[in-house]
């Protein structure tokens, strides 16, 4: 090779280097569908040449090109009591909205406090251009972009909510913006706009206890790593509220429109790949019989049906058996005298089965990866929702009228029948979806390009600044122009004494002349 090669090689090797960035993504929770985004994440970053550093506590099956996974198994775990149905059946669980916010906040401590994270952030060799975290509850991850003073991204997993965009914009007006677990859909009645208020100021205070035990994490567990490397060190309350951007994983044709400020991007159903994989062939097999089309059933990836009371599940076989349809339901185990219509699959290849042109109704708890899987193939839902955003997303996908909703009870397979008779027997739940469906997959770019290209234009722009609205900074006085009433008042006070005053030093004046007068 000549020296010019050599030359003319590094230059070009540095220029593709120079697109090619170190990113840190921490997606920590223990639960299935947050792994399943988080890889949805990876793989595109991958895909564009990206080098990630990985923070999680569930290890992807297969090796990512250019991942680096930091596994912190050993260190988080969900309580799993959290995820027994029936104890949820059986009310013997606390399906208080609140109930999982102690152990989230454990969690936070934990992702941070381990031996794997904590000899990543002490690592000096290590740098990352922008910091990409799940919020979920919780801010102190910003922590990581103050270590390698880089860019920080949030990512988002639900619609958009007023927790999530007062980080990068502001509360948005409860009057007619729904709290993330609440089930209210706009337009609101009068009771509704007051709860949605109260949730707001219930949530400002509860972030109060929220952000002091944060605080404190912050200050050990980050802030000695931010002193080694020599940064200036901010203040919690000010990284807090620094992301360049939220990336969400939300759509208007799943959630209800909301403003956005131009730091917020949806780019919900990234998470689904373009090409549907082929089915195995003994499904194929059972979906090319189905005269009648079928109904698919899965409770996801957290919610184990085995955990159903043996009388329910007897009930639902007897159910499903006396329809027409062919039904494939998600089950851990086999069950003994299923009817010849009702197949159990172990592990289901969601998306290909709701591909299929015949999948006719997805009974599901109502997940939100679910809910976006039925909206991008095109399938209307029978949602049974059990805890957290299920509700919400169900409680949507009813007001949008592809959807129906069975209470998870004992009684629920009589109560799945009718509703099943129903949908299937009216076409308008399949028309509305195929629309809703038309919306989500009529987009400029696909979700996924739209993913890198903004982590790229954070980067790119040493954080995007120039996308930050005012709103974030203006104090609430200004915004309801406080200050302008005060001053109204003042002038108003003052030009009331004035007249009084001079009214009064003209009647005496009118009164002397009047009684000069009549003397
Ligand atoms: C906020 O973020 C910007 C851009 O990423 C960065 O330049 C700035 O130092 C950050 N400020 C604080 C207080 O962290």
């Amino acid at each position: 090779m000549s020296k010019w090669e050599i030359v003319l090689m590094s230059v070009l090797s540095s220029l593709y280097l120079s697109n090619a960035y170190k990113i840190l993504v921490i997606f920590p929770l223990p639960g299935k569908s947050h792994s399943i985004l988080a890889e949805g994440v990876l793989n595109h970053l991958s895909r564009a040449d990206h080098e990630v550093t990985y923070v999680t506590s569930i290890v992807p099956e297969k090796p990512i090109k250019g991942v680096t996974v930091i596994d912190i198994s050993d260190y988080v775990k969900l309580p799993t009591h959290l995820m027994n149905l029936k104890s949820i059946m059986d009310n013997t669980h606390n399906r208080d909205r609140l109930s999982h916010l102690p152990s989230m906040l454990n969690i936070s401590r934990n992702v941070i406090n381990n031996v794997p994270v904590q000899t990543l952030l002490s690592d000096k060799t290590q740098q990352f251009d922008v910091v990409i975290a799940e919020w979920m509850y919780n801010e102190v991850y910003a922590g990581f972009s103050g270590v390698f003073n880089c860019p920080l991204i949030w990512f988002s997993t639900v619609e958009p909510h007023w927790m999530v965009l007062q980080l990068v914009d502001e509360v948005p007006n409860p009057a007619y913006t729904v709290d993330i677990l609440s089930g209210n859909v706009p337009p609101l009645t009068f009771s509704q706009r007051v709860m949605e208020l109260g949730l707001q100021i219930f949530g400002k205070l509860l972030n109060i206890y929220i952000t002091s035990v944060n605080q404190e994490v912050y200050e050990k567990h980050f802030v000695p790593h931010i002193h080694d490397r020599g940064y200036p060190v901010p203040p919690y309350e000010e990284l807090k509220y620094n992301a360049s951007l939220v990336l969400s994983n939300s759509h208007v044709s799943m959630g209800i429109a909301t403003r956005l400020p131009p730091n917020f991007i949806p780019i919900g159903g990234y998470h689904i790949d373009s090409v549907v994989k082929p089915l195995p062939k003994d499904l194929q097999k059972i979906i090319d019989d189905a005269k009648h089309g079928f109904i698919y059933f899965s409770m996801g990836s957290n919610l184990r049906s085995k955990h159903l009371p043996a009388e329910v599940k007897q009930d639902l076989l007897n159910m499903f058996g006396e329809l027409k349809q062919t039904v494939l339901w998600k089950f851990e185990e086999d069950l003994p005298n299923r009817p010849s219509n009702v197949h159990i699959l172990k592990w289901a290849p969601q998306q290909s089965i709701l591909a299929h042109e015949k999948c006719l109704l997805f009974i599901t708890h109502g997940g939100l990866l679910s809910t976006t899987e039925s909206i991008h193939f095109g399938v209307p839902t029978l949602g049974i929702p059990v805890f957290a955003d299920q509700f919400v997303n169900v409680a949507r996908g009813v007001k949008k009228g592809y959807a129906k909703k069975v209470d998870l009870s004992y009684t629920m397979a009589k109560d799945l029948k009718v509703a099943i008779q129903e949908m299937i027997n009216d076409s308008r739940y399949m028309k509305k979806i195929k629309e809703l469906s038309f919306i989500y997959h009529h987009r400029t770019v696909s979700p996924g390009q739209e993913l890198v290209h903004w982590v790229e234009h954070v980067v790119k722009t040493g954080g995007a600044r120039h996308l930050r609205t005012h709103a974030a900074t203006t104090p609430w006085y200004q915004k309801l122009y406080l200050d302008l009433a005060i001053i109204l008042l003042i002038i108003m006070i003052a030009l009331k004494y004035l007249f009084r005053y001079m009214c009064c030093s003209n009647g005496k004046k009118v009164l002397a002349n009047y009684k000069k007068k009549q003397n």
